[in-house]
């Protein structure tokens, strides 16, 4: 995961690239502006910046003068228009990593560019940059059902078995993966994380194994994979459910064999990882649907460990809520954040069908609308439609009750009305993920 500012004065490209990349994982601010760019990148650090050439006021050469005065270290990717070449090659004379021409339509293109771009950066400084944000939070603060889960964790990380996080979406099946490696021999090692439902099949494939020069069009020279980036230390396999057939088929012989040929190159490559995988799917249903290979699905429950949802783990929500808005205050800039009274029963008495994530997400926006320190239940409230809200009764014979998938289904149908299908804003707004967003369009066959 890397940090990512997005500078153009044209909204829609903004969300496009933003969608594209947070589908990768990758954190993005944007900027609609050069000067509101250069207020970000005073305030926090970017591993990569994409910015347009041409906007009014501070002008994208500029801005890039001065990032790479400020912070060398952080790659610039601009977008020119067509016909201004010049202004392209001034650029990369300045010290931009590459140029993307205008009109951008590709998600590929521009996945393929910010990972070479990334790539060149170092892989390493993210994972120092990752370490450095150090402390994990603690997976639980004493809810009993967390106990013997937390006690498996610890006795597994001491070993190299591959180990199996199942649970509900937003349980924190990251933040257990990223324990196990930080609690294993291997913690000094790098923790690579894949998740294999943001990316094409043949874009995983070679974003897992690395390819050779020439291996397809646009493989213009030789990759490490990430499995390769991930030597000696964690591989963590995110939505493994998500994988397509083919690459579950790969997978298993590097499970089987330790070792792997990059895509188009016949160079065995050891692959000294340990292995952890995560899903919220139902894997033994997906194998007797034919979905999931039962081979695979064995190699890597070696250790299967589940994640209790949130709505089992009472006794954590408000001192996880407390921690929660520590690290919100923290990157809002207001330190202090505290709870009402009111606010904590609001929080107490909620469903939290989205688990970790949307608490977090709640009270984020909830830290945005309260005017002082405190958190009030309006807030809650106000910022949370999708939260604590219940399906209306039924009022008159013509209406039905809704099931839960139903009003799951509405939910979302709405949240893109409004937001004119910006699903960013749409997922936002419904306190789930975007992944999660896309998987229930999957789900309900929304488009
Ligand atoms: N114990 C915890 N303390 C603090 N934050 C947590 C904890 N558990 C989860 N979170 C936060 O909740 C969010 C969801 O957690 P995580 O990404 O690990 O869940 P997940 O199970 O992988 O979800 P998904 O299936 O949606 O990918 C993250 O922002 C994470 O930082
Ligand atoms: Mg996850």
């Amino acid at each position: 995961m890397a940090r990512i500012l997005i500078v153009d004065d044209e909204e829609g490209l903004r969300d496009f690239m933003a969608d594209t990349l947070e589908l990768e994982d990758h954190q993005v601010d944007q900027a609609r502006d050069g000067e509101a760019a250069w207020d970000l990148l005073l305030k926090r650090s970017y591993h990569l910046v994409l910015t347009d050439l041409k906007m009014p006021g501070l002008s994208g050469l500029e801005l890039l003068r001065r990032v790479k005065d400020a912070q060398p270290e952080t790659e610039v990717i601009v977008l020119t228009a067509h016909g201004s070449v010049d202004s392209a090659v001034e650029a990369m004379k300045l010290g931009a990593f590459d140029y993307l021409r205008k009109p951008l339509d590709s998600p590929t293109e521009l996945r393929m560019i910010v990972g070479r771009a990334l790539e060149h950066r170092g892989l390493r400084a993210i994972q120092e940059a990752a370490q450095d944000n150090v402390t994990e939070p603690p997976l639980s603060y004493g809810a009993p059902v967390m106990r013997p889960v937390i006690a498996a964790l610890e006795k597994v990380s001491a070993t190299d078995a591959t180990v199996l996080l199942v649970g509900e979406s937003g349980t924190g099946k990251e933040v257990a993966a990223r324990s196990i490696h930080r609690w294993s021999r291997r913690a000094a090692g790098p923790f690579v994380a894949v998740n294999c439902a943001a990316l094409s099949e043949q874009l995983l494939e070679s974003e897992l194994f690395g390819h050779e020069k020439g291996a397809f069009t646009g493989a213009h020279a030789r990759r490490r994979g990430r499995i390769e980036l991930a030597q000696g230390g964690t591989f963590f396999l995110d939505e493994v459910g998500e994988l397509a057939p083919q690459l579950q088929a790969k997978l298993l012989r590097v499970l089987q064999e330790r070792s792997f040929e990059r895509v188009g190159g016949g160079q065995t490559v050891r692959a000294d990882v340990r292995w952890v995988a995560a899903t919220n799917r139902d894997l033994p249903a997906m194998i007797r649907d034919g979905r999931f290979r039962e081979d695979l699905f064995h190699r890597l429950a070696v250790f299967p460990v589940r994640l209790p949802p949130l709505r089992r783990r009472p006794e954590d929500l408000i001192p996880l809520s407390r921690a929660l808005l520590v690290r919100i205050g923290a990157s809002l800039g207001r330190p202090g954040l505290v709870l009402s009274e009111n606010a904590a029963q609001v929080i107490a008495s909620a469903s939290w069908p989205g688990n970790v994530r949307e608490l977090a997400n709640a009270l984020e926006r909830a830290a945005i609308l309260a005017d002082g320190r405190t958190i009030r239940a309006d807030d809650l409230v106000l910022g949370s439609v999708g939260m604590a809200t219940p399906v209306p009764p039924p009022t008159g014979p013509g209406d039905h009750v809704l099931s839960m998938a139903e009003a799951e289904k509405e939910a979302i149908r709405r949240a893109l009305e409004h937001y004119d299908g910006n699903r960013r804003k749409a997922a936002e707004h419904l306190g789930i993920g975007l992944r999660t967003l896309y998987d229930k369009l999957k789900r309900y066959d929304l488009t």
